[in-house]
């Protein structure tokens, strides 16, 4: 059996990385760590300082003294497009020529410059439709974040869209019943990405603009701090409202973190709400959250008091064994929703299409 990837979540605030083993039915947690990426190193998806991506994917391999060369990644952002597509059913060359006219349609990119893999999700409705995903990702992005991955001294195996690593890795740690609609949103530092999953299968995704960031830079503009004490604040502010040391954070803080986590919550039900129309299988039974920003305790109380769905923040860990000699299991605990696209893209093997 082929030996699973590394899977490593290069975003723009910090890298994340698992990885797993196959362990009877079940998965051991073989290696786990977060390393900080300095600011502006990474831009709307677009790697501006390769040196600083390379050196952190280093310094974190060496810390946690990896063993392994093969990686799988994952790209988001404006560069990646994921769409469902209901078309009449067909097969072999037919949907191929067909796949090649929709690409044309729905990517708006030069077809030169997208690499492209579809996924047959339902061969055939009652009313003869097939339903597709087609996944489209700008070829010269890809290329960037496999040569980060070789300069580090790694092999790049897999290149997966975040949302699907997402959905895989929620797919793996907690699973999805059969006629179940569910919601996943991953809110990490520069942006949002919500997907909609319908018995097990990608409906509907889509990125939002906001993010941990958004938090920060509230608290920057309105206390008058630098980047990285408003980062402090945010953070501490944070732990305040989960009930320790209130009193070193400034009130402000915490009324930002709930007014942006209401901002947050009204962007993401207008996503939902979008969907929600058109989609005739719509009733969402729960609302997945993951990513860094999920930490922030008031945004799932937001959602969730916005969306009046059940929040659950994802750990994707949940069902992995893990040694607790070998791993710090309160960092890993509260660590664990901030590592689920890592994780998703830990469970996937080196000849797994992408
Ligand atoms: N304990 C915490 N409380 C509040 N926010 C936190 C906490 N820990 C991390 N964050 C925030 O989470 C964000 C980082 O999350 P994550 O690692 O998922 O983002 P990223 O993948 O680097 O970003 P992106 O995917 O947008 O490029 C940062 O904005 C960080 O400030
Ligand atoms: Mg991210």
């Amino acid at each position: 059996m082929a030996k699973q990837c590394i899977g490593l979540d290069i975003g723009s605030s910090a890298i994340k990385l698992v990885q797993l083993k196959p362990s009877g039915r079940s998965m051991s947690l073989q290696n786990f760590g977060i390393e900080p990426v300095p600011p502006q190193t990474i831009v709307d998806g677009v790697i501006l300082n390769h040196g600083a991506v390379v050196d952190a994917i280093k310094s974190l391999t060496r810390r946690i003294h990896l063993k392994g060369k093969q990686i799988a990644l994952a790209v988001s952002g404006n560069s990646v497009i994921i769409k469902r597509l209901t078309i009449p059913a067909m097969e072999g060359p037919a949907l191929d020529e067909q796949m090649e006219w929709e690409v044309r349609q729905n990517i708006p990119f030069s077809r030169d410059d997208v690499l492209v893999d579809y996924e047959v999700l339902v061969k055939q409705t009652p009313t003869g439709q097939m339903e597709v995903l087609l996944v489209a990702a700008k070829r010269e992005i890809v290329a960037q974040y496999q040569q980060v991955v070789r300069d580090a001294g790694f092999q790049p195996m897999i290149v997966d869209a975040a949302a699907l690593a997402l959905q895989n890795a929620v797919e793996l740690g907690i699973g999805f019943a059969p006629g179940d609609t569910v919601a996943i949103v991953n809110v990490g530092a520069t942006y949002s990405t919500l997907s909609i999953v319908s018995s097990g299968r990608p409906s509907f995704n889509r990125d939002l603009g906001t993010g941990g960031n958004t938090y920060t830079e509230a608290i920057q503009r309105t206390l008058g701090v630098s980047l990285d004490g408003a980062e402090a604040y945010k953070v501490g502010g944070a732990f305040a409202a989960a009930g320790a040391a209130a009193d070193v954070v400034p009130q402000e803080v915490h009324r930002i973190l709930w007014q942006v986590s209401e901002q947050v919550a009204e962007e993401f039900q207008r996503s939902l709400d979008f969907y929600m129309n058109d989609a005739i299988d719509a009733r969402l039974s729960r609302i997945y959250l993951s990513g860094g920003s999920s930490l922030v305790p008031q945004l799932p109380k937001a959602i969730q008091d916005r969306s009046r769905i059940p929040v659950e923040i994802i750990n994707p860990f949940a069902r992995v064994i893990v040694d607790t000699r070998r791993f710090d299991v309160e960092y890993l605990r509260v660590n664990a929703p901030v590592a689920t696209v890592a994780f998703g893209l830990a469970a996937r093997r080196p000849g797994d299409s992408e």
